[in-house]
């Protein structure tokens, strides 16, 4: 079959990656994709929130199948937008509806779907601007840390995390008052600060049966030691290796199991992934976001180490017999390191030459902000590349994973030198 992926990163190429060693896959086109998925597919000039360019390409080109990577056009309805066209009725879409994005889309959205389902999360209460005052009540009557989140989406900027009261407040003001996220921030939900480690379990649902697909942990400062400004995840190592069958259990039964019935009792139409986000308290989890869609580059890491052929299991997604499917995880672990642009995440230049990729050994190398200019690979992005490695030891991967890492190069590139620091006893 003919095969659409939306989306432009590392994640994407990923997908392709996968996609392209399927037997039941044909054509392979990616919108708008990179250099990197250049090589595997034919890259389309759409961009993912153009619902009408992407109907018209996927009628030509005859699309049995569309992943979408992002989030924006999930929460922008791209599904029930293929739902409700007669000419793309038939067409599998992977991704929830609007109402399922909601879970991405908004906290508050969220925080209520994890309390009526009983899944374990921190204590919360939201507030507008009209509730500024109960607000700021709120903010004296709990202790530090606060940690403040702006409803919508806010291009992973929205979370805020203070030690001072008098911080809390000013921030609380800004974000309901002055807007600072805009619309996002029109609603702040104010959480309990949980002291854990953090880990990402992915599942992919047909809306009524679920697979667990490896877990991984990403590394989302731009400093070492996990400092400095977030960005959209500088690394990653999957599986975790504290993720033991014990924790792995709690997280399928408390967690994993109501999301699933939750997404069911409440109607949803979700078949894709659910990407969940989980704090470890002493070996209790704890939800700290949904995102409905994969990681990046978090799916750097899990997607190399699912054997079973993925095309397959997406299809099964679409009919709703994902039950019927086998999911073969290579016992391997996989790292990966994010090659990026000096500057990034503030400001960064482009169109820098990329050179050594031809003398890398060993690694998969997934383009991210990529682009091909007069014959040659230039940058394109804040994130680069990223730089894959599987081995029976994360550790050896991670030292393959830089050994290559330092065979790439262009002009003011920057990594994290420390990826898994906080893994090793
Ligand atoms: P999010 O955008 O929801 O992923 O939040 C960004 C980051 O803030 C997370 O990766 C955590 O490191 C941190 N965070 C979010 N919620 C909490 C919380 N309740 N307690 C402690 N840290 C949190
Ligand atoms: N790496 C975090 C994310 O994709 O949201």
């Amino acid at each position: 079959m003919n095969i659409l992926i939306l989306g432009s990163g590392g994640r994407e190429h990923a997908f392709a990656h996968q996609i392209a060693k399927s037997t039941h896959c044909s054509q392979l086109f990616t919108a708008p994709g990179n250099a990197g998925t250049a090589q595997l597919s034919e890259n389309v000039a759409i961009g993912v929130n153009d619902f009408e360019k992407i109907k018209d390409f996927v009628i030509k080109k005859q699309i049995e199948l569309v992943v979408v990577g992002p989030e924006d056009p999930l929460v922008n309805g791209i599904v029930d937008f293929f739902n409700t066209e007669n000419e793309l009725k038939n067409v599998m879409i992977i991704g929830p509806s609007m109402e399922g994005a909601k879970l991405e889309g908004s906290k508050e959205f969220a925080k209520e779907f994890m309390q009526e389902f009983n899944i374990p999360t921190a204590t919360y209460q939201s507030f507008t601007k009209s509730e500024i005052i109960k607000g700021l009540q709120y903010i004296e009557s709990t202790s530090p840390p606060y940690v403040l989140k702006a409803d919508g989406l806010a291009a992973g900027k929205g979370v805020v995390i203070l030690d001072n009261a008098n911080d809390a407040k000013a921030e609380l003001q800004f974000m309901l008052v002055e807007e600072k996220f805009g619309a996002a921030s029109k609603t702040v939900v104010i959480e309990q600060f949980l002291k854990g480690i953090e880990l990402s379990v992915f599942v992919l649902t047909d809306g009524k049966n679920y697979k667990i697909l490896p877990t991984a942990k990403d590394y989302k400062r731009i400093g070492e030691g996990d400092t400095g400004l977030n960005t959209g995840g500088m690394g990653a190592i999957s599986p975790v290796p504290f993720a033991d069958e014990v924790l792995m259990q709690k997280i399928e039964e408390k967690i994993v199991k109501p999301t699933i019935a939750g997404i069911q009792k409440r109607k949803m139409n979700y078949k894709g992934f659910v990407f969940i986000g989980l704090i470890n308290v002493e070996n209790e989890p704890f939800v700290i976001e949904y995102n409905v869609r994969m990681g990046d580059p978090e799916t750097e890491v899990v997607l190399p180490r699912i054997k079973s052929d993925l095309v397959n299991l997406l299809r099964a997604t679409s009919n709703q017999s994902l039950d019927k499917e086998m999911l073969e995880i290579d016992k391997k672990a996989a790292t990966t390191v994010m090659l990026v642009s000096g500057g990034y995440p503030e400001g960064y230049e482009k169109g820098k030459e990329i050179n050594g990729l031809e003398t890398t050994e060993g690694s998969l190398i997934f383009h991210a902000g990529t682009t091909e200019k007069d014959g040659k690979i230039v940058t394109n992005g804040g994130r680069v590349l990223a730089v894959t490695t599987l081995d029976n030891d994360w550790k050896e991967a991670l030292k393959k994973s830089y050994q290559n890492a330092e065979k790439i190069n262009f002009d003011r590139k920057n990594f994290r030198k420390d990826i898994g620091f906080d893994l090793k006893k």
